[in-house]
């Protein structure tokens, strides 16, 4: 009696490569899903923070500011305005959708672009659909004499910073 084979048949060559070739197609994957999961895991845990600017913008010196100056800083949306009783600063986003306004010199009046809002050099709402002033902001002066603004404050209106 011949004993009988119990193992299996020895493979061809081509089925030893395409067995290494599912082997490394399989680890491939493997390491694909790895690599998207620390990624996933990267951004889970990362904190989802927004960092924003300082609402406290210097306006630099205060005799920068002719008498009767209405100043647009664009870039911080705040109007810097010098009169006869000192100096304000006022939010210079329209009260209705959010627009820039601006500062009309001929017409002496602060406008929006967007609906035709009109407030005047106080802030004060004159026409359009705004349905509120432009807010005053909190402005003093620094030790190194700056005009300082706080975007974030708002004052009542008529509050003149005298220098
Ligand atoms: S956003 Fe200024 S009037 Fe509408």
């Amino acid at each position: 009696m011949t004993p009988q084979a119990t193992s299996t048949p020895p493979e061809t060559a081509e089925e030893l490569s395409r067995r290494a070739f599912f082997t490394k197609l399989g680890l491939g994957s493997l390491g694909v899903a790895a690599v998207g999961t620390l990624v996933f895991y990267y951004r889970y845990l990362s904190p989802n923070v927004l960092f924003e600017a300082s609402p406290v913008v210097n306006a630099g010196k205060a005799e920068n500011y002719p008498v009767d100056s209405v100043t647009l800083d664009a870039s911080t949306g705040i109007y810097l305005v010098h009169v006869a009783e000192g100096y304000f600063a006022l939010n210079a986003v329209c009260t209705h959708l959010g627009c820039l306004t601006t500062w009309k010199q001929d017409l002496g009046i602060i406008a929006c672009p967007c609906h035709g809002s009109r407030f005047s050099r106080e802030g004060q709402k004159l026409a359009g659909p705004a349905p509120k002033p432009l807010p005053w902001l909190k402005t003093w002066l620094s030790d190194d004499g700056n005009l300082m603004v706080d975007r974030s404050s708002t004052i009542p209106a008529l509050q003149y910073l005298r220098v």
